[in-house]
């Protein structure tokens, strides 16, 4: 059985087969009702989550989803704790580890969730950082495989911003195998290093990564359409931001491009009205809801994997 300390930083610190594994039991679990009376493999132990920008879904899914697994969650805020103003991010890993038996950690600067579980003695899940979102990738991978049962099947396209979440979702999509074409405005594009990994994982899975700057040429036979906010949180300084993505609203006339039974999918918070319309959200195509609960599945899955391993695969054989 495994021992070693893990963490999860971007969504490639896990295998391809690890990555579908976690999956498949957060579907299971969802899947089974009976099971939190008898499953508790956080039992006793204290899981902590350190906020430094506003969240609603994360910080929801995660403590409900910690109290099901038999755990206690513990929210910090940032600016009630020491962290940053008079204590450096190592001395907080340091200090959190000898309590918890885990940290989340929701941060600005990605190199803060690297230093922080390189200073930490437990495992380190990171709840978004500017440069990578894993926990929403998983419940991503989750929704469109609840969808679309054979990831040969999937074709995403992405309308919108190069950022943090297009860039755990396309590593997570061609470590399964399902296609990818994002389309960002020009000077938009994701990040170099995460694009290399995407197309050394989409090599060994056979899945399709292709970049364009044209929506319509990335709808064109999508079966799933995502997008995300073009000002991320930290961002609302870059002035007129906005005006570039032009063009890049995902509306009822765009969708008219994508297969008939497309998913639209988008991370949340939306803001209606800007990167999609109230029809889109609210259409019988919108999974948006379910990827937001999704989340507390698979954040349970990804606990329990670096947490309690061997509870994680006991589970998995019975399932
Ligand atoms: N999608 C997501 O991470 O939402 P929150 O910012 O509400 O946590
Ligand atoms: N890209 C967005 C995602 C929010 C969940 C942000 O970082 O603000």
């Amino acid at each position: 059985m495994r021992m070693e300390l893990r963490h999860l930083l971007s969504i490639d610190d896990l295998a391809p087969e690890e990555l579908r594994e976690i999956v498949e039991w957060a579907i299971s679990v969802k899947l089974d009702d009976g099971l939190f009376e008898e499953f508790t493999p956080l039992s006793g132990m204290t899981i902590g989550s350190i906020y430094e920008k506003p969240s609603t879904r994360t910080r929801v899914s995660f403590e409900v989803g910690i109290d099901r697994l038999g755990g206690n969650p513990l929210t910090l805020l940032k600016n009630d704790i020491q962290l940053g103003s008079s204590e450096t991010v190592a001395d907080t890993a340091a200090v959190l580890s000898r309590y918890l038996g885990a940290i989340t950690y929701r941060c600005f600067a990605h190199g803060d969730v690297v230093e922080l579980a390189a200073g930490a003695q437990v495992p380190v899940i990171n709840a978004l950082s500017d440069l990578h979102h894993p926990c929403q990738a998983a419940a991503d991978v989750m929704t469109i495989l609840e969808n679309h049962p054979n990831s040969e099947d999937v074709r995403i396209a992405w309308i919108g911003d190069g950022n943090n979440v297009l860039h755990d979702l396309m590593l997570a999509a061609a470590a399964l195998g399902m296609s990818i074409t994002y389309a960002v405005p020009k000077g938009y594009e994701p990040d170099a290093d995460v694009v290399k990994r995407t197309d050394k994982l989409a090599k060994e899975s056979g899945a399709e990564i292709r970049m364009t700057h044209d929506p319509v040429d990335a709808v064109t036979g999508a079966n799933v359409i995502y997008t995300d906010v073009f000002v991320s949180m930290g961002e609302e300084h870059i002035s007129d931001k906005m005006s570039d993505f032009s063009g890049f609203q995902v509306n009822e006339e765009l969708v008219e491009n994508a297969d008939d039974d497309y998913i639209f999918m988008h991370c949340l918070p939306a803001h209606r009205g800007e990167e999609v319309t109230d029809g889109v959200m609210d259409s019988n195509n919108s999974v948006v809801f379910d990827q937001a609960e999704n989340r507390m599945w698979a954040q349970m899955s990804l606990l329990t994997f670096l947490i309690h391993p061997a509870a994680w695969a006991a589970f998995a054989e019975l399932h």
